[in-house]
């Protein structure tokens, strides 16, 4: 019998959408190939039979509709096949990469600084935002966390008070910029998300807004992060000319600050861990 991919026959995955084909296959990557892997390495679970040939069919794929393969997350699919491939036929495999290591002091003070110096800001001056710092924050957007890696977040820029009036939020923005955190909603549905494990839809685009919040902060930027509804979702699928598959999810508004707010505290530590009661 032909083998299928999530359902999916090889005939399906040769007309499937480029987003949902690159999905399946950074999905199946991780999931037949890279959460099981280390494992192998360290001798705790038997190789599985045909281990990777799953991602690997999926990547014959891709090369037949002769999409790129230069980019670093193929890069990063062929090299886990190739290991695979390597350990099918029983060729030792070395990793070439190193245990994290703990941070020095230095570095732990520039993490704290991050971490904890991080405020929301809301009011920016009129200097302009470097693209190339934009590009930083969303670049550390992509390198959030993303549940089994699935490719599905997007960003729009807004710079113009016009498009910016698109967004309605309880924080009007008067200056910097606005990006919108948007997902392709058909990567999840493909790979059954939708129905599965719906959360990680939502947990996704929380994970890029941090990290691009801690960018941001880093690089002396201030911004803030925003919740708009289903009205301005539309309204941005039309000024963009998406399908109803494109949702915009949250925004952040960055800038150069023009406040210096009293950082907001947490409640204690130890009033938010939870013990058994005896
Ligand atoms: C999911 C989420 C939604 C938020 N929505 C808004 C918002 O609509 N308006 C706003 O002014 N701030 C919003 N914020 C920012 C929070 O108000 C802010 O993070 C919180 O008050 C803590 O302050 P800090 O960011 O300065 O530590 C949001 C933050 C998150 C994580």
């Amino acid at each position: 019998m032909a083998v299928k991919i999530h359902g999916y026959a090889r005939n399906d995955l040769l007309v499937m959408d480029v987003d949902s084909l690159r999905a399946v296959l950074h999905e199946r990557t991780h999931h037949t190939i890279e959460v099981q892997l280390y494992r192998i390495l360290k001798g705790k679970m038997a190789k599985p039979k045909n281990f990777g040939s799953q991602a690997k069919l999926l990547l014959d794929v891709w090369r037949e509709r002769t999409l790129p393969t230069d980019t670093q997350d193929l890069q990063w699919c062929i090299k886990m096949i190739e290991i695979a491939e390597k350990l099918n036929a029983s060729i030792p495999v070395t990793l070439e990469t190193a245990l994290p290591e703990p941070f020095s002091n230095t570095e732990m003070k520039a993490v704290r600084k991050l971490l904890y110096g991080r405020r929301s800001i809301r009011q920016f001056t009129d200097r302009p935002v470097p693209d190339e710092m934009l590009r930083e924050i969303m670049h550390a957007g992509l390198m959030a966390p993303q549940g089994c890696n699935v490719a599905s977040t997007r960003f729009i820029v807004l710079r113009s008070p016009e498009e910016w009036r698109l967004v309605r939020s309880d924080i009007p923005i008067e200056n910097g910029v606005m990006i919108l955190i948007c997902q392709d909603l058909r990567v999840y549905k493909t790979l059954r998300f939708d129905q599965f494990v719906p959360q990680n839809i939502y947990y996704d685009a929380a994970a890029a807004a941090d990290h691009m919040c801690l960018m941001a902060h880093a690089l002396g930027l201030g911004a803030c992060w925003l919740t708009h509804g289903e009205k301005t979702q539309q309204r941005i699928r039309e000024l963009f000319g998406l399908p109803e598959t494109f949702i915009t999810r949250c925004h952040l508004i960055i800038g150069w600050p023009d406040e210096a707010p009293i950082k907001s505290q947490r409640m204690s530590l130890d009033d938010a861990v939870i013990k058994k009661t005896n």
